[in-house]
């Protein structure tokens, strides 16, 4: 449970007040000169009214700005205590839980049920400070490297000139991103499958993306994914499903987490992990674990399961909560460790900076649904929305002079230093390495291990967005990018649009497949 705001809650008194607490004989009609007018500027009641409405919005998230909450709790197995000493993964451990479900593109008043990939935001209030894992439900990232974060986002936003939502008019920015940064070819066909257009968020996976490093208690590491498992099983909408939603309820997924929750249907999820040996190279079976584009099958490294989420409160305020939450990479406890990944480093940046601006200072983990719900003791002072009476006259560390801690030592089981990771003598370079270039792939294996049925949606998907796009140009290239991932996708996708299937040049021009493609025991071509 977060604390409840005690300040402007409209239930403390029969009375109405003004902020102060006085309380107001009329709220009303303005104080004016005679019956009708003008209006005095000494009503500083009415102005107070109107200046605080004047200022009741803040800047919406620049991603993921569409979201749903709710509050439940999280029990462990124990099954990770030989991974990794985080505490609240110890056996039979509960914790509360805030989760945040939303799109990506869309703002804060658009559809649920667009196809668009669907955060996954988890808040763990641990007795160890607060853990976020901020995944995504779908597994793989567009980019390799946070350096292109606003360069996809701003091929996938709405267009700049009219700002119509890509849905609805030309698709030109986000293929021609996708089509000449083909790493984002995976996560596309990810959005392009069922998965794009979820039916419910609790029914859902949630995956970390990235690869973590897990530290346990004699220090050993391991590299680790983490995966959210939904006890309903992961279900799509159908396209028409979907479009029909979007206009009948563009709430529905909004409201289906609310109304089962109040309903007493409880949400639920396992969470897993795959656990990676923590070798220099940084590699399971071939596959780069720092490169967010490529995910490594479960037939090869297995998800464990660790321990059982349950939602079972649904927020009391929708601002305070899930407007105001604020999710951090960074925000991390002993045991769980970032790795190098590209993206992930950038992220560790992005968050706490984007909500500098958004919550209004420097100060938003004081906010109710941000408070650890572990002694917080930091030497953070002053600054907007300052809460905290700070008490003692020496914030700095060491100090002779405050009462209580003037020679604070750090805990040698506390955070940030239990993991001596060496960094390989190397120069500074932009460069990546060699395999990050291989983008064709694990779309072949995703597209490879569909069903028919399955297989006919993506190819309607494409068919419709690339439908949508005005300039040849950026269509053939998209076209010629199926082309390098299965031919027989690319040649449903041309047929859909009237076009000839260009045929691939790469990998699978070569009459030798590599042994990749057969990874997910299917044949290639296929069947
Ligand atoms: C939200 C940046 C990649 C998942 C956000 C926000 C920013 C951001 C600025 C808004 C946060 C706020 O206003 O509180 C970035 C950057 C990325 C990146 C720079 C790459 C370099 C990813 C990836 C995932 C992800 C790979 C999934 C694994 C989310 C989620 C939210 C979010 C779930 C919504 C959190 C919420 O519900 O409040 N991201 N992001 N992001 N991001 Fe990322």
């Amino acid at each position: 449970m977060t604390d409840t705001p005690s300040s402007g809650a409209p239930d403390q008194t029969e009375w109405l007040t003004t902020s102060g607490g006085v309380r107001l004989r009329e709220t009303d009609r303005s104080l004016k000169a005679g019956e009708r007018g003008p209006t005095l500027l000494q009503d500083h009641h009415l102005r107070e009214k109107i200046t605080h409405f004047d200022h009741e919005r803040i800047p919406e998230r620049v991603v993921h700005a569409r979201g749903a909450g709710a509050h439940g709790t999280f029990t462990a197995y124990g099954t990770a205590e030989t991974v990794t000493s985080a505490g609240f993964l110890a056996e039979g451990r509960e914790t509360p839980v805030f989760v945040r479900f939303s799109t990506v593109l869309g703002s804060r008043g658009s559809a649920d049920t667009v196809r668009d990939t669907r955060g996954f935001a988890t808040k763990f209030y641990t007795e160890e400070g607060t853990f976020d894992l901020v995944g995504n439900n779908i597994p793989v990232f567009f980019i390799q490297d946070g350096i292109k974060f606003p360069d996809i986002i701003h091929a996938g936003k709405p267009h700049p000139d009219r700002e119509i939502p890509q849905a609805q008019s030309a698709h030109d920015t986000f293929w021609d991103f996708v089509s000449l940064h083909t790493e984002a070819q995976h996560h596309t066909l990810w959005n392009m499958s069922d998965r794009g257009i979820a039916r419910s968020y609790r029914m859902m996976e949630g995956f970390g993306v990235h690869t973590f490093r897990l530290i346990n208690a004699a220090g050993e590491t391991s590299l680790a994914k983490f995966h959210w498992k939904p006890k309903l099983g992961v279900h799509g909408l159908l396209w028409e499903e979907a479009q029909m939603l979007g206009g009948f309820d563009p709430d529905f997924h909004r409201r289906d987490l609310a109304d089962a929750i109040e309903a007493g249907a409880h949400p639920e999820w396992e969470l897993g992990v795959q656990v990676f040996p923590d070798t220099p190279q940084q590699t399971y079976e071939g596959i780069d674990l720092l490169d967010p584009t490529k995910l490594v099958p479960e037939e090869i490294a297995p998800v464990q399961t660790i321990g059982r989420l349950v939602l079972d409160r649904n927020p009391d305020n929708f601002f305070a909560e899930t407007e105001q939450v604020a999710f951090h990479v960074g925000n991390l406890v002993p045991g769980i460790d970032v790795t190098d990944d590209a993206l992930m480093q950038a992220r560790l940046f992005s968050y706490v900076d984007t909500q500098l601006t958004r919550l209004g200072g420097p100060n938003f983990n004081q906010i109710p649904v941000n408070r650890p719900h572990a002694p917080v003791n930091d030497m953070l002072r002053d600054g907007f929305h300052q809460d905290e009476v700070h008490r003692g006259v020496a914030p700095y560390h060491p100090n002779s002079l405050d009462a209580g801690c003037p020679f604070l030592a750090g805990d040698p089981q506390g955070a940030f230093l239990d993991n001596p990771v060496r960094v390989p003598e190397t120069a500074k370079q932009r460069e990546q390495p060699a395999s990050f270039d291989d983008h064709f792939s694990q779309p072949r294996l995703f597209w490879l291990s569909m069903t028919p049925v399955e297989k006919q949606h993506i190819v309607a998907a494409y068919a419709f967005e690339l439908g949508k796009v005005h300039e040849p140009a950026i269509r053939e290239r998209q076209l010629q990018c199926l082309a390098e991932i299965a031919p027989d996708l690319c040649g449903g996708v041309a047929a859909a649009l009237g076009l000839t299937a260009p045929s691939p040049k790469g990998e699978l021009a070569d009459p030798d497949p590599s042994p990749a493609l057969s990874m997910l025991g299917g044949s290639y071509p296929p069947d």
